[in-house]
């Protein structure tokens, strides 16, 4: 039946294209990296967990392992990215987006599979990606810049991944009372790579805002226990791309989270400590 065999071949062909052997390096790694190791890496270690090879996946947290090669269901780390987004103990944690269904199903099927770290193990076929807009722009160029104005600030700009147009995270965590308005109007030639500012218990007021307002591609905003207000915060009314923000331990009240309640991205605003009620929009 020559028919059924030209069709066959032509599967087989178009299979093999888009073979890629499902291993731990091809098909965890780049999850992890994505969503995960910013917290559980290099930088941190959150729960004193590291994320980032895979001797560090199996060693675990400081409470002990958070996978049982061979059993997902029994794997800590499968019950954290499956709760729903809403729990407190949900990875990612902080409101970064959840794992998609497909991201959840690899990381299933490895530790079903023994977990292990370079043989094959059988994926679900990789469902391309619906295209998302890139979160900045490619910081490749401008990443030397980027570190040599934040240095000198006593600040950090790190990559938030290994994706180039994932834009960098403002870290101020080491000395936060270096970080001031000043510093933060200073990193404008670099603002629009910024998707991530930890500003919390920096020296930054309403003023620095201004400037923050204009970052326009800034997803995550730590503000709590600083000096801010509702004046300031009704400055960040046109950042677009805003999913989070954390007003925790500041004077800012409900005026301020009516001001930023309608953008369009975002999802979570943190108000504990303040006149303002806690809220999830
Ligand atoms: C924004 C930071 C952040 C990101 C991103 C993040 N985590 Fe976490 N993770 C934490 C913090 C903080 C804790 C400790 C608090 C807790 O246990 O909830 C934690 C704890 C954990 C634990 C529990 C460790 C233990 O003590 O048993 C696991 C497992 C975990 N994370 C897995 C992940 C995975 C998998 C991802 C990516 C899908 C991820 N985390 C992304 C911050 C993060």
């Amino acid at each position: 039946m020559p028919m059924r065999r030209a069709i066959v071949l032509f599967l087989a062909s178009a299979g093999l294209a888009a073979a890629e052997p499902a291993t731990f390096g091809s098909r965890v790694v780049p999850i992890l990296e994505k969503n995960c190791t910013v917290c559980h890496g290099a930088e941190k270690q959150k729960a004193e967990l590291r994320l980032d090879s895979h001797a560090a996946i199996l060693i675990g947290a400081k409470s002990g392992e958070i996978l049982k090669p061979g059993n997902a269901k029994a794997s800590e780390l499968m019950r954290r990215i499956t709760l729903p987004e809403a729990d407190d103990d949900v990875m990612p944690s902080d409101g970064k987006p959840h794992l998609r269904p497909e991201e959840i199903a690899v990381l299933e099927k490895w530790i079903a599979a023994g977990a292990p770290a370079t043989a094959e193990f059988d994926a679900p076929a990789m469902v391309p990606a619906v295209i998302a807009p890139p979160a900045a722009p490619d910081y490749r160029l401008r990443l030397a810049q980027a570190n040599e104005l934040a240095a000198g600030l006593g600040l950090r700009l790190v990559p938030r991944s290994r994706v180039v147009t994932d834009g960098l995270v403002l870290r101020t965590a080491s000395a936060p009372g270096r970080c001031d308005d000043a510093a933060i109007a200073k990193l404008a030639p670099v603002a629009d790579l910024i998707v991530e500012a930890e500003l919390a218990r920096t020296k930054v007021t309403d003023a620095g805002l201004a400037s923050i307002g204009t970052w326009q591609n800034l997803a995550q905003l730590d503000l709590a226990r600083t000096a801010v207000t509702s004046t300031g915060v009704a400055r960040l009314a046109s950042l677009a791309k805003l999913e989070s923000l954390n007003l925790s331990e500041t004077k800012v009240d409900g005026a301020g989270v009516a001001a930023v309640r309608a953008l369009p991205a975002l999802k979570k605003v943190w108000a504990f400590g303040t006149a303002a009620e806690p809220v999830a929009p």
